[in-house]
């Protein structure tokens, strides 16, 4: 029997699953780290807890499946996007890693839309510049930071680091790398437009590949760290989003999925590359060569209800979340949440909005906020779908994912919001999954990635819309988007405060 390893490099943990070749789940590890919040708005991690946490959950999967490791034949690689890594001549990191959720270049964002011009820089990139993406995050360490520039030789996104780390090469793939605005989305190319524009020089960058291509082996240092064989290939693999669309069988027009992470996606496949001129919802390659996604982006979904529970409800699990947000009925008591913790990427593209609870009684209760946070989050990600179908994007299917996406409540919150059927997939879909069948194709496991999908992707629970539910919600999601129209000034009075 052969094996695919899949290793999703989230924000909160690093999560490794070793499937079989039939892509039945044999063991799973994950290891936790920190994410570091200097300054408000600011969001930085450690490369090395990284690939660390690969290490050492490819150990611990290993030992726990009792398998000859050198029948993994595969290990695709996923995780958060954005974040930017920077390696000296002796490949040591610089500096921490600036991440996807940081807010901190506004100020170089105007410097590329100055440079590049709005238009030719959405034609090209098919997004706005944006204070998450890569390529704001390195002016603003070439503006600030002179000196880490200046010995900076090789920029890496963070699942490229921890392969650069596994097997020695310096390689991206076209999901991830069009979420760095250096990359022509339509072409799936490095843009020497934009790169002579900005002034950075290619040689920095890594070479792109496909998502399902080999983009090395195990290295020599690495198989001895972990057991995995130096013949085990490493495939492309894919940003988060990305990955999460193959593990969850997106890879046909009409299929979409949401996910409930530390921020939340609403993403749909298309086989065209279809750009929202707007910019406020971003468009990348995915996983499956020759086609792309539109996907609209909440910060802090995930993250909303974890802020909240390690605040206030620290004694409570997420079981018991969900219990006690049974008991409180829609709408919280008339009491509405704004996700908006770290700024808000769809649909405002506003780095200096905050989270903020609206109407707020004496006679509400902890779940009743929890409630409110919960439906906030999901008002939120129904501004993105609102967008996809302003777009003419065709969603017939949908699915959730995410750890969020295990709440039935939260599903069902989905399905009346958008008045749409929502499904899920297996336990184990998701990122990991995603990404080991990528391996699988690398390998030569499987021939292709709509074909292995389609033979072992499954769909469970459908959670249906309530026209009740459905009616109470527009009305909610009504106010909800007035309120933040109304302390849109007031956001950016608070941030000079
Ligand atoms: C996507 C994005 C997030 C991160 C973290 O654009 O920023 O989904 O990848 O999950």
């Amino acid at each position: 029997m052969n094996y695919l390893l899949g290793v999703d490099i989230g924000t909160s943990a690093t999560k490794t699953v070793l499937f079989d070749e039939e892509c039945h789940v044999v063991t799973e590890a994950s290891a936790e780290y920190p994410l570091y919040q200097p300054q408000n708005g600011w969001a930085e991690q450690n490369p090395k807890d990284w690939s660390a946490a690969a290490a050492s959950t490819i150990r611990e999967v290993l030992a726990k499946a009792q398998i000859n490791p050198a029948h993994v034949k595969g290990v695709g690689l996923s995780g958060q996007m954005h974040g930017l890594v920077m390696l000296d001549e002796k490949n040591e990191v610089i500096r921490p890693s600036i991440i996807w959720c940081d807010q901190r270049t506004a100020a170089e964002c105007a410097e590329i839309t100055a440079k590049i011009g709005r238009e030719r820089l959405i034609e090209i990139t098919a997004n706005p510049a944006l204070t998450g993406f890569t390529a704001s995050k390195i002016l603003w360490v070439r503006n600030h930071e002179p000196e880490n520039y200046r010995r900076c030789r090789h920029i890496l996104l963070p699942k490229d680091y921890v392969r650069f780390c596994m097997t020695g090469d310096y390689a991206t793939e076209v999901s991830d790398a069009s979420g760095m605005q250096l990359l022509d989305v339509p072409k799936r190319q490095w843009s020497d437009e934009i790169l002579a524009k900005l002034d950075i020089d290619k040689a920095l960058l890594p070479k792109v590949y496909e998502s399902p291509e080999a983009t090395g082996h195990i290295s020599a240092e690495f198989a001895q760290l972990t057991g995995l064989s130096t013949d085990c290939v490493v495939a492309g693999g894919a940003g988060d989003n990305a990955a999460a669309a193959v593990g969850t069988g997106v890879v046909e027009d009409g299929k979409a999925f949401t996910t409930i992470g530390t921020s939340g996606v609403v993403f749909a496949h298309t086989s065209e590359p279809r750009i929202d001129p707007q910019g406020r919802v971003h468009t990348f390659c995915c996983a499956v060569p020759g086609c792309w996604h539109v996907m609209g982006v909440t910060q802090a979904a995930g993250l909303s209800l974890k802020w909240f529970r390690e605040n206030l409800a620290e004694h409570m699990d997420y079981n018991a979340i969900n219990e006690a947000i049974n008991s409180v009925p829609r709408g919280s008591r008339r009491l509405l949440y704004l996700p908006y913790l770290m700024g808000e990427r769809t649909p405002h593209l506003d780095p200096d909005c905050r989270g903020t609870f609206f109407g707020l009684s004496a006679m509400h209760k902890r779940a009743d906020m929890l409630r409110a946070v919960m439906e906030g989050v999901s008002y939120s990600l129904r501004d993105c779908w609102d967008i996809l179908k302003a777009m003419d994007v065709k969603v017939t299917d949908m699915m959730a994912c995410g750890g969020g996406s295990k709440s039935p409540i939260w599903r069902q919150m989905l399905a009346d919001m958008y008045n749409c059927p929502v499904k899920t997939g297996s336990e184990a879909g998701g990122p990991a999954l995603g990404v080991a069948i990528l391996a699988g194709v690398a390998a030569g496991i499987f021939t292709d990635v709509p074909s292995a999908c389609r033979k072992y992707i499954s769909t469970t629970a459908v959670c249906q819309p309530e026209a009740d539910a459905h009616e109470y919600y527009e009305r909610g999601h009504q106010l909800y988007q007035k309120l933040y129209q109304q302390l849109k000034d007031c956001y950016q009075e608070l941030s000079l405060l």
